[in-house]
């Protein structure tokens, strides 16, 4: 408790890495958004679920980094809810001229009843959540991109896939996405073969993450052994928000394009998977993205209802 009247307990919990969750939630959470998306079959995208559980709840979005994905489906699964969302920006809050995360994360949660960060450095996302007396949910750090995953696992499920002992390929930079699927994999018990140049695998510790959790994870610089009988190729951006363009990097990163030759590995019914936006011809070809097999527009569609599980969670109506 503060001098300043901090209010001492929060209403919900923070979503700042799926461990915050843990695997029951997590798969409460792919339920309940299979089961909202099953029953808006024929609505229009503006009009509410029936019962509104967010009625009169608020998210504030913060945004030190650019979206189109994580901006529009948490603002259309907020207002699905029946809530509503403001969003702010480093170049015209305060914030952008140096206001601490401490007071911000104060200020807002007077205002509001949850906050959305996307920022690069995740140490500030710990420490808004420090200082929040209302939930954090973590909308992409340089570290992790947990609301991304929980897409994702729905859509892996959606196109026939039992996540236990599913083996799952990523491709190239060992980034904030692949952290994040790591974490998961040690959660929800699926395998992971990491293709990736030397210098540019996972951090370790999510490797260990996974591996506790009983996940089996296979560092390879060869991408054609990863691809070999995987139900899901994943890959990502070469070069993440804020990370350097360095033409180094994009020579390592040429074998591990998934194209044609890493799909006829896969398993007859793998599926390719990005969380997008996408660079065709970089880290994915042409054929395989606009391809049978890639539902990454399925993916994209499930950050809507992949959202409304976490928003649920965090103010406390997905257990
Ligand atoms: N996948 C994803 O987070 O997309 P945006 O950067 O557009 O939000
Ligand atoms: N790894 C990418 C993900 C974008 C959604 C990045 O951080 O830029």
């Amino acid at each position: 408790m503060s001098a300043q009247g901090q209010v001492a307990k929060k209403q919900g919990s923070d979503f700042l890495d799926l461990s915050d969750a843990g695997g029951d939630a997590l798969a409460a959470m792919i339920n309940e958004a299979q089961d909202r998306k099953a029953a808006r079959v024929g609505l229009a995208k503006g009009s509410p679920d029936a019962d509104l559980p967010l009625g009169g709840r608020v998210l504030a979005m913060i945004f030190e980094k650019n979206s189109t994905r994580t901006r529009v489906s948490f603002d259309i699964a907020m207002r699905q809810l029946g809530g509503t969302t403001l969003i702010l920006d480093a170049a015209t809050s305060q914030l952008g001229r140096g206001e601490t995360i401490a007071d911000t994360a104060r200020v807002l949660s007077r205002m509001v009843d949850a906050i959305m960060i996307r920022t690069d450095d995740h140490a500030k996302i710990e420490e808004m959540a420090r200082h929040a007396t209302v939930p954090v949910i973590n909308g992409l750090t340089d570290r992790s991109h947990p609301c991304q995953i929980v897409a994702d696992l729905l859509t892996m499920i959606e196109h026939g896939k039992a996540l236990p002992g599913m083996e799952l390929a990523w491709f190239g930079d060992g980034n904030n996405v692949l952290h994040s699927l790591l974490e998961a994999a040690g959660l929800m018990k699926f395998n992971v073969r990491i293709a990736t140049p030397a210098g540019y695998e996972p951090e370790p510790e999510f490797v260990a993450m996974a591996r506790a959790g009983g996940a089996e994870v296979t560092l390879t610089q060869d991408p054609k052994q990863a691809a070999s009988g995987a139900d899901v190729l994943v890959t990502d951006t070469w070069v993440s928000m804020g990370q350097d363009n360095a033409s180094a990097k994009l020579a390592a990163m040429d074998p591990f394009r998934v194209d044609t030759v890493m799909m006829s590995l896969a398993k007859p019914d793998a599926i390719f998977m990005h969380c997008l936006p996408a660079h065709v011809g970089d880290e994915v070809s042409e054929d395989v993205f606009e391809g049978p097999r890639s539902v990454v527009f399925d993916e994209a569609e499930n950050r809507i209802h992949a959202q409304k599980s976490i928003l649920q969670w965090c103010l406390g109506g997905v257990s």
